[in-house]
């Protein structure tokens, strides 16, 4: 994962690369740094482990250009020696890097021989001593040459001493440069220079591009010159800041009436011409695509299958020409999920991505796309995003029946909804000491009880299982004690019967249990410690309602254990490794 940044212009580069650095921290934040080219060609360098902000306590580096780097570690652990910008013996060369050289071993084992000294256990530290190695007058070349060299997915940017210019360079991990006035930018995504410009050029894999102070140009991996495809990016500033919410996943969670209306306006146009469908994402997107698949089977009677895309990538799929993939992606940026893509395409099957960020490197690959309108999406934890995903779902399957997605008011019923918070806030007071929890549903409320475990986990760090709830008396029944709370999706749908018996088991065994049920549901309190209610809606609406109490419990459970929500211990926004 990891963010980049490089400015080159008129201004100081610190603060810009700093700023800009913080807007990527949701990509990494186990350490951070700048390098600076000062006035007399020389790289300094302001590296720490920890969080960007600590780069703001550090004396300001002096220069118009320079390059930035927040981690998330792969290789070797968090520190100080192993944060970016790397540089070669000379101090000659910096680099930050984003993504994995995967045989950085046998690079470095080769440098050692040559007698290059590391200072750091990364593998991104290979590269800027092989661009020291190669470098012959023109650092373009230099990075066109090691290029050749590198396995693995990566973008990187280098600078020299003397250079005047940033060279960036991707291959599976993003890029996109920014267009100023007498400034360019780089940076992992436009977040990070919004403040600045809209102008941008998303770079493919296998470009490389050369910015200075006046100029941009892009190259093949050969060094052929490229067109330059220029767009403009629609989203502002505002977006994408807390606007006086104590966390963006809190701000993100109230966000959701107006990202459902947004998205409820995205027309579909998907042909029904395949045999099958396969759903293919990763964590939450997965979950969302799961709900479709109920969702879809149900509705359009259309066979579904599911798939994680860490493991549809490396299994046979017996893909044909009459398949349609529907990939998920909020980030549209995620290594497996990119690669369930190209898997794909290459068997001939056709792609439909459903990504959130416009312009994203999956929303460019695939044959069709559908954009979610959930704008920018900066809390770790996934919240706005899933529900325009599970809206998309909702659409997707009543287009494939021939009939209108009728939301049928649930705009409204969502805020009714969201206006429990306090309600779900002292729920959340009662729960938060426990180590443990089980999350259980029917139907389209099973991947719901997925989704509220995996809140629950990456943000507040409680252990938590999900299963469907029929699935418990065969082997997770055992886990129920005193200690061990069920959270139960049980709305009052086809399946509300057999939930409520799965209930009342774990009632005779002691176990506590939490139930989101609907409005006006009496009988459900005698099988439960506590109830969160949800308006009455259509039967199959229930997923987008039962969403919003499982969003708030985790985040408030969180709250109560004082973490650090917007940045979950070993997370990263944006999975661009696989
Ligand atoms: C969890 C979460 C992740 C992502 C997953 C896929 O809250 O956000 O599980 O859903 O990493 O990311 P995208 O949607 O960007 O492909």
């Amino acid at each position: 994962m990891c963010g980049i940044v490089g400015y080159i212009g008129e201004k100081e580069a610190n603060d810009i690369l700093i700023a800009g650095l913080e807007k990527l921290e949701y990509r990494g934040y186990d350490s951070a740094g700048v390098a600076v080219i000062s006035k007399n060609n020389i790289i300094n360098i302001n590296k720490k482990k920890g969080r960007v902000e600590i780069l703001k306590n550090l004396t300001p580096l002096l220069g118009t250009y320079g390059i930035g780097h927040s981690r998330w570690s792969t290789h070797g652990v968090p520190s100080d020696r192993n944060a970016h910008p790397f540089t070669d013996q000379s101090n000659q060369f910096a680099v930050v890097h984003n993504g994995i050289i995967e045989n950085y071993l046998e690079l470095k084992e080769e440098l050692r021989n040559e007698g290059v000294e590391f200072s750091s256990d990364t593998d991104s530290e290979v590269i800027v001593h092989l661009i020291a190695k190669n470098y012959q007058g023109d650092l373009k070349e230099a990075v066109l040459k090691i290029i050749k060299r590198l396995q693995g997915a990566y973008s990187f940017c280098v600078i020299k001493a003397d250079g005047h210019e940033i060279i960036g360079a991707r291959n599976g991990s993003p890029l996109v440069i920014g267009l100023g006035k007498k400034e360019n930018f780089f940076a992992s995504d436009v977040s990070a220079i919004i403040e600045h410009t809209r102008d941008v050029i998303y770079l493919n894999d296998f470009q490389i591009a050369r910015i200075t102070k006046e100029n941009v140009e892009v190259f093949n991996f050969q060094g052929e010159e490229e067109a330059l495809d220029v767009r403009e990016v629609n989203w502002t500033l505002e977006k994408a800041q807390k606007q006086g919410y104590k966390h963006f996943m809190l701000k993100e969670i109230f966000e959701q009436p107006e990202v459902i209306k947004e998205t409820l306006k995205v027309p579909i146009h998907v042909q029904n011409n395949f045999s099958r469908i396969i759903m293919v994402a990763c964590g939450t997107a997965s979950y969302a695509g799961l709900v479709g698949k109920y969702i879809i089977e149900e509705v359009a009677k259309i066979h579904v299958l599911y798939e994680i895309a860490s493991e549809f990538r490396y299994k046979e799929n017996l893909l044909t020409q009459n398949d349609l993939i529907i990939v998920i992606s909020q980030s549209g940026e995620t290594a497996d999920t990119l690669a369930a893509v190209r898997l794909a395409k290459e068997k001939g099957a056709k792609t439909l991505g459903i990504v959130n960020v416009v312009d994203s490197t999956i929303a460019r690959e695939v044959d069709e796309r559908i954009y979610t309108r959930a704008g920018p999406e900066i809390g770790v934890a996934s919240t706005k995003a899933f529900i325009s995903q599970l809206i998309i779902m909702y659409k997707l399957a009543f287009h494939l029946a021939g009939k209108e997605f009728d939301a049928n008011g649930v705009v409204e019923k969502i805020k009714e909804t969201l206006a429990k918070h306090e309600e779900i806030r002292t729920l959340a007071q009662k729960y938060y000491l426990y180590q443990n929890f089980l999350y259980i549903g029917r139907n389209r409320n099973f991947p719901l009880a997925l989704e509220g475990a995996l809140k629950l986990k990456e943000i507040s760090y409680i252990h938590a299982e999900a299963y469907p709830a029929g699935e418990l008396k065969h082997g997770p029944i055992a886990l129920v004690s005193e200690e061990m709370p069920t959270l139960a999706v049980c709305p009052r749908d086809s399946v509300y019967a057999k939930t409520f018996s799965n209930i009342e088991e774990i009632k005779a065994r002691e176990g506590k249990v939490i139930t989101i049920a609907t409005e006006g549901d009496q009988e459900i309190k005698r099988v439960s410690n506590d109830v969160i209610y949800i308006p009455k809606v259509e039967e199959i609406l229930y997923p987008l309602l039962c969403t919003i109490p499982l969003q708030l419990f985790a985040y408030y459970i969180a709250e109560c254990r004082g973490c650090d929500i917007d940045h979950p211990r070993n997370l990263a926004k944006a999975v661009s490794v696989e």
